[in-house]
């Protein structure tokens, strides 16, 4: 045979339409209006309207500063002999010499090259090269953000100093047994790709359970009927999944602009459980246009994770107690057994929609981008105000959530089971909703219980 007609007897000549390889080689450019973040771009300045954790608290040495890079502006973090925190532009305003290099002093830091000394504000206390009654340490104003630490994470305001948000404390950050252990991990690609896991529920079917061994627990492998809510600030993803004689519900819960939270997911769905909270509550924040960080809790205790299945020593700067999360592996393990890490960070440094083919089931990552869109335009036109999360009781109220009830399928056919899921999801968010109106967070958390409790009851879903 020959070379010709070997090729074609294996298909390798081929009719139009297939080997496209080089009618597809010249890749689209990223969206800039979602993934450019640096100041003055539309969706940083959206950004900069909302507190973003910037390090941990244990970053911070009682007596170093530390660079950061947040949004594409180099600061330096810093703890002051008295203990307050400071957030500071990190090129001196001397002559830029950058201030990481400084002395942390009773009051402020002090530069290194000339010792010009700033407070926590940006108010330049001294320069003592200067001749005594220099006007420089007026006229000259530093650039610096408020920053506090809440739970171990340190966040900031980085917007226009009188636009600043109330800190939003969410109900789920003030539980009662739970642990709290902060981490960071370190993505080199965009943010955008890295927050858009959360509303992408059908990854954890392939990515996490068939294509892999199993990441977390069995029951990921069921392919779930995914509904998406959006009420004020938030896009809730329910994903409601068969596992035997129990619908196992889940509901992730994205806070605009980059706020998420998930539940448990160590845990199989073989026996009822009712309203679990948090298990893990992160941000995806951009250092600049193609590197972002999580910055996160781990939450811990008898009601998120009763049997102790997490591991909080493993949990901390660029590692957590769950595979596939960072660059720390080896790279054939990484090939073999891929994570959220690989998936997200080998979309490339910015990944490209006009690259993509969304389909049916990433219904979740078009709408984060269409709220998202929505709110960087209307913030640059003038036309809308940044979304809030409503306060409805004593805290803010989250709806991530996982409950297992034991509701049986009513027959064999899997439309009907899925069309029984649906309507279950439908009114667990409803059941929810309604208690938003109680004005403290353990009433609302007792109605929903209680009411969850006893929906297999309920004559829709009852056999
Ligand atoms: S460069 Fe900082 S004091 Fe001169
Ligand atoms: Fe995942």
């Amino acid at each position: 045979m020959s070379v010709a007609e070997d090729l074609r007897a294996h298909g390798i000549v081929v009719p139009t339409g297939k080997y496209q390889g080089y009618a597809k080689n010249r890749r689209p450019n990223p969206d800039p209006e979602l993934t450019l973040t640096g100041p003055g771009t539309p969706c940083g300045e959206y950004l900069r309207r909302y507190w973003q954790p910037v390090c941990m608290a244990s970053e911070i040495l009682d007596d170093r500063p530390l660079r950061l890079r947040i949004m594409s502006e180099d600061l330096v973090a810093f703890r002051d002999k008295s203990g307050r925190y400071g957030l500071l532009a990190a090129n001196c305003s001397h002559r830029n010499t950058s201030l990481e290099f400084g002395i942390v002093e009773e009051d402020g830091i002090r530069c290194c090259y000339h010792g010009w000394r700033y407070d926590i504000d940006g108010t330049i206390l001294e320069a003592p090269g200067e001749p005594e009654g220099t006007k420089i340490t007026e006229r000259v104003k530093h650039g610096a953000y408020p920053v506090f630490e809440y739970k171990g994470l340190v966040f900031a305001y980085m917007g226009p100093a009188d636009e600043q948000p109330e800190f939003p404390v969410y109900d789920i950050q003030e539980q009662p047994n739970d642990a709290m252990v902060p981490y960071s991990i370190t993505y080199p690609c965009n943010w955008l790709q890295v927050m858009e896991n959360t509303v992408d529920p059908i990854h954890t079917v392939f990515l996490h359970t068939r294509i892999t061994e199993v990441q977390f627990s069995n029951s990921w492998g069921a392919m779930p009927v995914v509904k998406w809510y959006t009420p004020d600030n938030h896009i809730v993803t329910t994903s409601t999944y068969r596992w035997g004689d129990h619908v196992w519900l889940r509901a992730q819960d994205v806070c605009l602009p980059n706020h998420a939270r998930i539940g448990a997911f160590l845990y199989e769905a073989d026996e009822p459980r009712y309203f679990w909270r948090s298990a893990l509550t992160k941000w995806t924040v951009p250092r600049d246009d193609t590197e972002c960080m999580i910055l996160s809790w781990r939450h811990y205790g008898p009601d998120i994770d009763p049997e102790n299945l997490g591991i909080p020593d493993d949990v901390g700067k660029e590692k957590v107690d769950f595979i596939g999360q960072t660059m720390f592996r080896d790279y054939r393990e990484r090939q073999i057994e891929p994570g959220d890490y690989e998936a997200q960070v080998s979309q490339g440094p910015t990944n490209v929609h006009a690259a993509e083919n969304l389909g049916t089931t990433d219904i979740g990552v078009a709408t984060l981008r269409k709220r998202l869109r929505e709110q960087v335009r209307g913030l640059a036109d003038g036309t809308r105000e940044p979304a809030r999360p409503s306060r409805y009781g004593d805290l803010y109220y989250g709806y991530v959530q996982d409950t297992v009830f034991p509701i049986p399928p009513r027959s064999t056919d899997e439309k009907e089971d899925e069309e029984l899921r649906s309507q279950i999801s439908d009114v667990a968010m409803e059941i929810v909703l309604e208690a938003d109106s109680l004005p403290t967070t353990d009433q609302r958390t007792a109605r929903i219980k209680e009411r969850f409790a006893k929906l297999h009851e309920d004559p829709r879903f009852s056999t």
